[in-house]
């Protein structure tokens, strides 16, 4: 298979341990080239609040407790970045977590930042969106947003972890959700769990 070259963004929606983990496992995986990653401007919050990581300086050393060697950190004012363009072969495009926020600005075109456009290009090249929603509960509005960004092509991938694999802790269980994401995109992990039933 050719490398992979991925888009990976970060919004301000509860859950910033399952992106450290995709992170992680992004980074170590052969299969792939080149991630780009962008954190909205208030993911940042919600990073201080959940993982106790403040402030964008070093931030990918931080989450990832190493360097990053093929991880490249956008700024998402940056609308003149490789991947605000269709002409840029990104492979895939992954939010998680997803604001309904940054749901909202997607389903409705808005392509007002670099998440944004990314997304936007992402759908208008038929290539996979995944949508890692959060909240709870969800209104309305919120539901439209996931049917029209569903029907633009997205993939809604609720941040909804899975408890029957029994992860001895969050880690573990961010780890396992982060490895159903990638398996999404044609990226089976080492240490994913697979049900098996007994015969
Ligand atoms: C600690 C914390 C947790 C939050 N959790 C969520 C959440 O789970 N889902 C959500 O849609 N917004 C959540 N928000 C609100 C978003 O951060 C806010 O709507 C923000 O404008 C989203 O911006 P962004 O999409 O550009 O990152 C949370 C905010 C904070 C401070």
């Amino acid at each position: 298979m050719d490398p992979m070259n991925l888009t990976v963004a970060l919004t301000g929606a509860s859950g910033a341990i399952f992106a450290r983990e995709l992170l992680r496992a992004l980074e170590a995986d052969p299969r792939v080239a080149r991630v780009h990653f962008i954190a909205s401007e208030n993911s940042l919050r919600v990073l201080a609040e959940e993982l106790g990581v403040s402030g964008r300086n070093n931030l990918l050393e931080r989450l990832l407790d190493a360097t990053a060697i093929k991880i490249h950190q956008h700024t998402d004012a940056d609308i003149g970045a490789s991947i605000a363009s269709g002409s840029y072969p990104s492979s895939a495009m992954i939010i998680l977590p997803c604001s309904m926020g940054t749901l909202a600005a997607i389903a409705n075109g808005l392509a007002n930042s670099l998440i944004a456009r990314a997304a936007d290009v992402t759908l208008k090249e038929r290539r996979p969106l995944l949508l890692c929603v959060r909240e709870t509960p969800f209104n309305r509005i919120h539901l439209r947003n996931m049917t029209l960004a569903a029907e633009a092509g997205a993939v809604i991938f609720p941040l909804i972890p899975a408890f029957y694999l029994q992860p001895v802790d969050s880690t573990e269980m961010a780890r396992q959700f982060a490895c159903r994401v990638l398996a999404h995109i044609g990226l089976p992990q080492p240490g994913a769990y697979v049900w098996k039933p007994e015969d």
